[in-house]
């Protein structure tokens, strides 16, 4: 199953580095050709010469050898690997990766690779629980980064908790499914609209939704790894992804987000509209800031263009086009009629009724409802593997 993969293998200081070589093994019994690159800290976990044995290549560590001179390329062993893989992974490298910081050749091989990059954190518990691991852990998964989750069980303090690292054919298991999902949506552009609009009343007030975005970031994130190359279009929100098939224009009002979207929806494929766009906005926003002089003031709204209506009256044949339903009560009726009025391939319906679904939430739970009448209700699961459901969704629609 891993036959011909190059697989890259990042390791840190980290005592789940003991596990490594019977990783290694695993993945050459697989077919894969394993190259090593490692901290200078893991070097104390686990030898180099094991690890150059075991993957018959020489382990990278530092960018250049002393005794000769020769130059270790972060960017040729980058270029190399089909997958990069850090496991384990220290708080302190994550940290590093986080941020940017490239003090040694791993970090620099991490920033400077193309490939997918997996991760498998490995720590003590309280290392792990704290609030910049799981921050930093957020911030690679939001560049595309795919996590592998440590296990919770005994750990080498004597602590039990989170922060085992995955074990070596559990991780095989991942890699071996990651090559085998085909990349189905590779040559083709999708259009992703995401997060909330935001609309002035005068320079200093504005009125927005609670859209965080991240449905629209695991749709685009999602739609990447399948290979396509995406246009997110988001409004303001904290975190967008970084992935090198995504190309993202940021937006803040209704009217931005229309402009852009019909502007690009010609080249898309497929588009799929999550953002939350303001239906009604300020009809004449003030150049000056409101004082409170009067006991009450009217704002007067007008109606927002509707973009994903605009896409389905201009859609051409082949072009698939995907809109999202909120509904808090006759969910059903109500996504039915914005299929068909919008003119709509599908539409994803999520209820505010239901407690984990909807606006910044790390999860949702989703109905979809297809032009040729046909329905799906699936579970509550988290955004990015109701991404996964969703292109799912299509692949067998268009099949
Ligand atoms: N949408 C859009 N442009 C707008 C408003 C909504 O493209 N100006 C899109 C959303 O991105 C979503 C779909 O339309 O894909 C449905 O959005 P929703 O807010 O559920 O419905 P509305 O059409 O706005 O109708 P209502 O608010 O009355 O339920």
């Amino acid at each position: 199953m891993l036959n011909g993969k190059k697989i890259l293998l990042g390791i840190t200081g980290s005592i789940a580095a003991y596990k490594i070589p019977f990783l290694i093994r695993l993945l050459i019994r697989e077919g894969a050709s394993v190259r090593v690159v490692m901290s200078r800290s893991a070097c104390d976990f686990v030898t180099p010469l094991t690890l150059s044995a075991l993957s018959q290549y020489p382990v990278a560590i530092e960018p250049f050898n002393q005794a000769d001179g020769t130059w270790h390329s972060h960017i040729e062993l980058g270029s190399w690997a089909d997958l990069f893989l850090l496991a384990p992974l220290s708080a302190n490298t994550m940290a590093k990766m986080a941020t940017g910081i490239t003090d040694n050749l791993l970090t620099a091989t991490y920033l400077a690779s193309r490939c997918p990059v997996f991760f498998a954190p490995a720590m003590d518990v309280d290392m792990f629980e704290h609030q910049t691991t799981q921050d930093n852990i957020k911030r690679l998964v939001s560049f595309g980064n795919i996590l592998i989750a440590p296990n919770k069980g005994e750990l080498a303090s004597g602590l039990t908790g989170y922060g085992r690292m995955e074990e070596p054919d559990q991780i095989v298991s991942i890699l071996k499914e990651h090559f085998s999902r085909s990349l189905d949506l590779k040559g083709k552009k999708v259009l992703i609209s995401s997060g909330p609009t935001v609309e002035a009343i005068d320079p200093v007030r504005f009125i927005s939704n609670h859209s965080s975005g991240l449905m629209g970031n695991s749709l685009a994130l999602e739609a990447a790894n399948r290979g396509a190359e995406v246009m997110l279009v988001s409004g303001p929100v904290h975190e967008l992804p970084a992935h090198p098939l995504i190309s993202i224009t940021r937006i803040g009002t209704a009217e931005e987000m229309y402009n852009e979207c019909i502007s690009l929806f010609p080249e898309a494929d497929i588009s799929i509209m999550a953002a939350a766009v303001a239906d009604y906005v300020p009809q004449n926003p003030e150049s000056q800031k409101i004082k409170k002089s009067d006991p009450e003031i009217i704002l007067k709204l007008v109606r927002s263009r509707d973009i994903v209506k605009k896409m389905g009256e201009i859609k051409k044949s082949g072009q698939l086009l995907i809109g999202f339903a909120l509904e808090t009560d006759n969910e059903i009726d109500n996504a039915k009629s914005k299929l068909h009025t919008k003119n709509l391939d599908f539409i994803v319906l999520n209820s505010m009724k239901n407690e984990g679904a909807g606006f910044a939430k790390p999860t949702n739970q989703v109905t979809i409802l297809d032009n040729k009448g046909n329905s799906r209700k699936y579970d509550l699961k988290s955004k990015p593997a109701v991404a996964a459901d969703i292109f799912d969704y299509l692949r067998d629609f268009t099949a």
